[in-house]
């Protein structure tokens, strides 16, 4: 029944840990989840409000077909005060619903049967997805800890290098929550140019950033636009995961190819969910500096009890996760499905971002402090009872 284009997917170890899950709590235990990204804050006030003062108008509920005439000035605006980009608000914007459906209608746009793309292992699950599904190949990027986390460039054979349409970046990254410096974007535009392929820079957590510090956007970099765009939405920098609204920046030709591809497949996006995101744009950072204090307080919270119980983890510098190096000598799917069963806190294996995620999790701030700190507990507990502490 299946078409051979989804021969290669699996439903594999996120259907697993649900199943798994779904027994813990039909066990009657409590299950505290910190393996999916969902925000679970809501959006500031005005952004609800305005999606439901639209929401109530009757004649706003027929297809919209593209970007309603305010939400590319409000992009390019946005960008402008941000990051000094200047963007034009015709040619180097296109809405897209959602970065993840974006991004897989990209590679569908781009990517000629057999045609390679380069992307980081461990990486997040659509790049390699879409790639394969449009008939690529896909050529991965070891991210280690010896590498400091960052795609060496340099280590990639250059018969691959030579054959590759597209390269994804994704700082700051998920699931590896890394800060790229602009030398790095440099590097990337130096790359693209000699080796004549695009790059897709995925900026879905470029405001939750934490310490003051401010993510490089890709298209800062002279010669950026020439060879690539940024993709972001308003699900992670405003709450706004479940209202499906995006964009896409940056290099005219690409932006061309996508938007050809979603006048076919694409009736737009509704009203008051666009007027909403007009709203979070124009609104500058007073809607997102708290989430960004509350998630950081978070993140202390998790590295100061994981170091009590001795689980020594990177300090992320950004985004809503924790990239953590297991203490025990099993597999990362054992570790968190031992994990589970025995206290009911859900992590996410990192070999289910690819190879080289094997001997790490993830973990997610996406629960309230007590909720964060009641788990903290029981893995200190189970650490201990596993005789690791
Ligand atoms: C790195 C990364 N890119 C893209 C997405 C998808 O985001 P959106 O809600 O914009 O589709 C996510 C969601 O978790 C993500 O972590």
């Amino acid at each position: 029944m299946k078409s051979d284009r989804l021969q290669g997917l699996s439903l594999g170890i996120f259907t697993e840990l649900a199943n798994r899950k779904q027994k813990v709590k039909q066990q009657g235990r409590k299950v505290i989840d910190l393996s999916v990204g969902n925000p679970d804050l809501p959006p500031h006030p005005r952004i609800m409000s305005t999606l439901s003062t639209w929401a109530q108008d009757g004649s706003k509920y027929g297809y919209t077909l593209h970007a309603i005439p305010a939400f590319n000035p409000a992009v390019a605006q946005f960008y402008s005060d941000r990051y000094n980009v200047d963007l034009q608000p015709n040619q180097e914007i296109l809405q897209v619903p959602g970065t993840q459906d974006g991004l897989f209608q990209l590679a569908l746009s781009i990517i000629n049967p057999g045609d390679y793309a380069l992307v980081t292992d461990p990486g997040y699950p659509i790049y390699e997805t879409s790639v394969k599904l449009a008939g690529g190949r896909v050529y991965y990027i070891p991210l280690t800890e010896e590498n400091g986390f960052f795609p060496r460039l340099d280590q990639i054979p250059e018969s691959i290098l030579k054959k590759a349409k597209l390269l994804f970046i994704n700082f700051p990254g998920n699931p590896i929550p890394q800060l790229a410096p602009p030398s790095f974007f440099e590097e990337v535009v130096f790359y693209a140019k000699k080796f004549d392929f695009k790059v897709i820079h995925d900026f879905t957590y470029s405001e939750l950033v934490f310490d003051q510090e401010r993510a490089t956007s890709f298209l800062n970099i002279p010669g950026a636009k020439e060879v690539g765009v940024k993709f972001n939405s308003l699900s992670k920098t405003f709450h706004m995961a479940g209202c499906r609204i995006g964009y896409v920046v940056g290099n005219m030709e690409i932006i061309q190819a996508l938007s050809l591809l979603m006048s076919h497949t694409h009736y737009g996006i509704f009203y008051p969910i666009q007027k909403a995101a007009e709203e979070a744009l124009k609104s500058g950072d007073s809607f997102y500096r708290s989430h960004i204090r509350i998630y950081q307080s978070r993140r202390d919270l998790v590295i100061k009890e994981l170091k009590k119980s001795g689980w020594d983890v990177m300090n992320p510098p950004a985004t809503m996760y924790i990239w953590a190096k297991i203490p025990l000598s099993v597999s990362s799917t054992e570790f968190c499905y031992r994990l589970m069963e025995d206290t009911g806190v859900v992590l996410k294996p990192g070999s289910a971002f690819g190879k080289n995620g094997e001997g790490y999790v993830r973990i997610n701030l996406v629960q309230p402090e007590v909720q964060l700190k009641k788990a903290m507990n029981l893995i200190h507990h189970f650490l201990l009872k596993q005789g690791w502490v």
